[in-house]
């Protein structure tokens, strides 16, 4: 049966990768429809359209998976198309699990002196439906000097349960020994308490894996200092934000990085870490890697293991030894290459591999 993708290409390099991504997943041969849709900046100034009514419910029930570019304008300089886009869809899919794989894929990309691809292989689970990021607070007596800002961080019992419980689950699929919690429960003593008491349990319901919460301050020191410590990490929405930003230079960049957000079972959505950087938007300097890692990571979600698996051994082997974007030539050495002409090699790379 067919699956059918959404495409949002969205703003700046957004539709630059998404091109390159969805050329290479047609190129599998399998049963995919991609769908294209324009939301982004230069509706939403022509029409004020964020995503249109109905959109939701469209793609709870025509849509296996949503493939996302990359949202952000200088234009919108409040971003309030990507809360009504990129944040909408998180939110309303309640896709509650940010996934966010931080793999060294070759040691020449590790910024770190004598860490290599056995030291720097942890996921990140940052949870994506609550926290800072909902947009609950206010303003009180705005442009006086009595002006009084605030943004409520919302922590719920299940939205936490929730997304420990994911990070668990994938630990214990995989074999893996360690979960490392990230919070500021010496400060947030409400909020984080709630993540430590719930942590504490759901730790007791895996007792093969190592439960250890950290303060997120130590741990991003502790991620440069000894990144082979962590194997899974999981935190809340915005210290997940920093910290994959983080996870993503200490594996060759934003430019190969990728993310799912995930609500399992239900229509997910994949996209690069990245935003639209509009330093580079036009000009044929994209890495499109990233977004192609993110479909792959898709192609899992979706049942397509062996294909997805070709998809990253052919982003490796590129990375080993084909074209690359100027992002990773000060890691990589040599000249550099287009986004085209990178999408084009990896292409035949993809077409080639068994
Ligand atoms: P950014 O990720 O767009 O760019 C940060 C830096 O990384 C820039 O120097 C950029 O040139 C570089 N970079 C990013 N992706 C690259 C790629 N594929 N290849 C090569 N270099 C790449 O972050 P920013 O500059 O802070 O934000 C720009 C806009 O994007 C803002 O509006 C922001 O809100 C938005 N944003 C959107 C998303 C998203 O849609 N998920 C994520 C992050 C930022
Ligand atoms: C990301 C981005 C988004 C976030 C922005 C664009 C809302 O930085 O996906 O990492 O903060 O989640
Ligand atoms: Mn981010």
């Amino acid at each position: 049966m067919t699956q059918r993708i959404a495409v949002i290409p969205g703003d700046g390099i957004g539709p630059e990768v998404a091109r390159i991504g969805v050329r290479v997943l047609e190129s599998l041969g399998l049963p995919l429809q991609f769908d294209w849709f324009d939301f982004g900046a230069d509706r939403y100034l022509r029409d004020r359209t964020t995503l249109p009514a109905g959109f939701m419910d469209t793609l709870r029930r025509e849509y296996a998976a949503i493939y996302f570019g990359a949202v952000g304008d200088p234009r919108v300089p409040g971003n309030e198309h990507a809360k009504g886009i990129l944040l909408a869809m998180r939110f309303e899919l309640d896709l509650y699990i940010n996934l966010r794989p931080c793999i060294l894929i070759d040691d020449r990309l590790s910024p770190l002196k004598g860490k290599g691809r056995e030291h720097l292989k942890f996921v990140v689970f940052r949870e994506n439906t609550e926290g800072l990021y909902t947009g609950t607070g206010g303003v009180l007596r705005q442009g006086t000097a009595d002006e009084v800002a605030q943004e409520v961080e919302i922590n719920t019992r299940k939205g936490v349960e929730r997304i420990l419980e994911a990070a668990f689950a994938y630990a214990q699929q995989r074999g893996l020994r360690r979960v490392c919690m990230a919070d500021k429960a010496n400060v947030l003593v409400f909020g984080h308490g709630l993540w430590r008491r719930t942590f504490a349990e759901v730790a007791r319901r895996h007792p093969g894996i190592e439960a250890k919460a950290m303060y997120v301050d130590a741990l991003a020191m502790d991620l440069i200092r000894q990144p082979e410590a962590y194997e899974v990490i999981v935190t809340n929405n915005l210290f997940g934000d920093i910290l994959t930003d983080l996870g993503a230079a200490l594996t060759g960049g934003l430019g190969i990085a990728a993310s799912g957000n995930i609500h399992p079972g239900r229509v997910s959505l994949f996209e690069p870490v990245h935003g639209s950087a509009p330093d580079i938007a036009s000009q044929g300097k994209a890495n499109p890697l990233a977004m192609v890692l993110s479909g792959a990571l898709m192609l899992e979600h979706l049942g397509h293991r062996r294909e997805a698996q070709r998809l990253s051994g052919a982003v490796e082997e590129q990375v080993r030894s084909g074209a690359r974007t100027p992002d990773l030539v000060p890691l990589l050495g040599g000249p550099a290459s287009t986004t085209e002409q990178v999408g084009n090699e990896l292409l035949a790379r993809v077409s080639a591999a068994p």
